[in-house]
C-alpha cells in the first residue's frame, strides 16, 4: 500500500509526515519523532509501556497505527512536565515516593496516573490500583508506584480537604 500523509499535534507542535499505513504510533513517536520515552515493552497491548495521550485518552500506541492518529493531539511523557521544565504533579511524586526504579515501565505510568488523576482527583486505593492495572512494572515493584499515585492525589486534593482554598 502507498505512504499516507498525515498531520498531527505532538506535545504541543503540528508535526507532517508521509508514513506506511502499517506503520504504528509507538514506532512513529520513536522513529520519525525521536521521542523515545514512549517505550516498548511486549508490543501487543498487554504491559502499557507505550502509553500515550491521544486527544486526551490514554490508549496503548503499539496497538494503533500512525495513519489512525491524523488529525489527533498527542501527548507522550515528554509533554508531560511544563514549558519551564518543572515536573508535573505525578512525575514529582514517582521521583519522592520511589516509584521509578529501573524507570522502563515509568512513562506509561505516569501517562496513566495522569488521567486516572484528571478523570477521578479524589481516588480511593481501590480506584487507583484499577487505574493502574493495566500497567504492568517488571520490578515488581507497584507498592513504590501506587504510593506515588496516591501522594500525586492527596497533593491536589489536599488544599480542599485542610480548608486551606
Ligand atoms: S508495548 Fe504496548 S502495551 Fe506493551
Ligand atoms: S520500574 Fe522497572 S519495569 Fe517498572
Amino acid at each position: 500500500m502507498a505512504d499516507v500523509d498525515i498531520e498531527l499535534t505532538i506535545n504541543g507542535a503540528v508535526r507532517r509526515d508521509t508514513v506506511p499505513p502499517r506503520l504504528t504510533l509507538a514506532d512513529y513517536l520513536r522513529v520519525n519523532c525521536g521521542l523515545t520515552g514512549t517505550h516498548l515493552g511486549c508490543e501487543h497491548g498487554v504491559c502499557g509501556a507505550c502509553t500515550v495521550l491521544l486527544d486526551g485518552e490514554a490508549v496503548r500506541a503499539c496497538l494503533v497505527f500512525a495513519v489512525q492518529a491524523d488529525g489527533a493531539a498527542i501527548t507522550t511523557i515528554e509533554g508531560i512536565a511544563g514549558a519551564d521544565g518543572q515536573l508535573s504533579p505525578v512525575q514529582a511524586a514517582f521521583r519522592d515516593h520511589h516509584g521509578l526504579q529501573c524507570g522502563f515501565c515509568t512513562p506509561g505510568f505516569v501517562l496513566s496516573a495522569t488521567t486516572l488523576l484528571r478523570d477521578n482527583p479524589d481516588p480511593t486505593d481501590d480506584e487507583i490500583r484499577e487505574g493502574l492495572s493495566g500497567n504492568l512494572c517488571r520490578c515488581t515493584g507497584y507498592q513504590g508506584i501506587f504510593a506515588a499515585v496516591r501522594a500525586a492525589a492527596d497533593s491536589s486534593a489536599a488544599p480542599s480537604k485542610n480548608g486551606t482554598s
